[in-house]
């Protein structure tokens, strides 16, 4: 597919789920358009303020195990990155894992895919790598070149904790397929916490994250002719003990009707648009899940706070 298709499909894409989203009775917009030029700057500093603990936690763990995770892994695998732009992270394996057989990114956005295999090539010239431009929460063509390598796929950055349940479940059944028979999976899981340190984490004191999530309603406005009046929302913050997660919204401060695409839809006053969960896992928890998907454990690493777990788990169905 080239961008521009890619782009318009985005497009069309983005109004569909917007209209639909706004027409439900708990109204909502998928998480995954919080991601424009701006939302990806954004998100970037998010990974950078002292409240948000999980990046700069991963990375040190990572750092701290590596060689006991290459040693788990053993030699010859193809490295598969979920979705690349954390190759950050993904470098500390790679200078840790000294005969791997190659690494493949795999990544939606073929800029960003296109990035990473340049940044990557440069800095490490011996490893061989093979792009995937593909969405991995379907199905995925490895190229023949690394088919008969064992694979050993990373999904760091908590993003599996942005999963409802059964949805997180159906991902790593279908990661599991991906990754085939032999197939490892290295995925990094926030761990529950007080409170005290989970609401900051997603409402710190600059207003980053609010920024974040507010501007996907500037996105609306400006590439689907909606006219939210931004003053007249705020962003909103819990979390939800049933479900041990952090639930992210943007509340109306007043009864007020939006027009969307030339579409009117009603806001009563404090009604919320949901736009994110983070769910939040106990070590035991997250085998659990992973177990519903066809994965077992082979071992688990968490920092010296408890904040963060990384879970190496092994195919169980071959
Ligand atoms: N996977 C990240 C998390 O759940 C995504 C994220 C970080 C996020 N900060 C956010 C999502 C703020 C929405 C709002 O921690």
């Amino acid at each position: 597919m080239n961008t521009k298709t890619a782009e318009s499909d985005q497009h069309a894409e983005f109004e569909q789920a917007v209209m639909t989203g706004l027409s439900l009775p708990q109204k909502s917009i998928p998480c995954r358009f919080l991601y424009d030029e701006r939302g990806s700057d954004l998100f970037e500093q998010i990974t950078q303020l002292d409240e948000y603990y999980p990046t700069r936690t991963e990375v040190a763990l990572l750092n701290a195990v590596r060689y006991d995770i290459a040693q788990a892994v053993g030699p010859g695998v193809a490295l598969v990155e979920l979705g690349s732009g954390s190759s950050t992270k993904t470098e500390i394996l790679i200078e840790s894992m000294s005969d791997l057989a190659a690494y493949v990114p795999i990544e939606i956005s073929e800029t960003a895919l296109a990035g990473a295999t340049a940044k990557l090539s440069k800095k490490f010239p011996d490893l061989r790598i093979f792009p995937v431009s593909a969405d991995f929460s379907n199905t995925v063509t490895f190229p023949e070149e690394v088919r008969q390598f064992p694979k050993f796929g990373f999904f760091p950055g908590s993003t599996i904790g942005n999963f409802e349940t059964d949805d997180a479940i159906g991902l790593l059944a279908t990661l599991r397929r991906i990754l085939g028979e032999n197939g490892l999976l290295l995925i990094g899981v926030d761990l529950d916490k007080s409170t005290d340190i989970l609401l900051p984490a997603y409402d710190d004191a600059k207003n980053v994250t609010a920024e974040f999530i507010m501007n996907i309603l500037t996105r609306i406005n400006r590439e689907l002719d909606g006219n939210f009046d931004r003053s007249r929302f705020s962003y909103v913050v819990q979390y939800n003990e049933q479900f041990s997660r952090v639930e992210m919204y943007i509340q109306s401060d007043a009864d007020q009707t939006v027009e969307v695409r030339g579409t009117e839809f009603f806001f009563k006053k404090s009604e919320r648009i949901f736009v994110e969960f983070s769910h939040k896992y106990s070590v035991e928890g997250f085998k659990n899940l992973a177990n519903n998907a066809g994965w077992r454990s082979r071992d688990y690493w968490i920092d010296g706070d408890n904040l963060f777990s990384i879970h190496l788990l092994e195919n169980t169905l071959k």
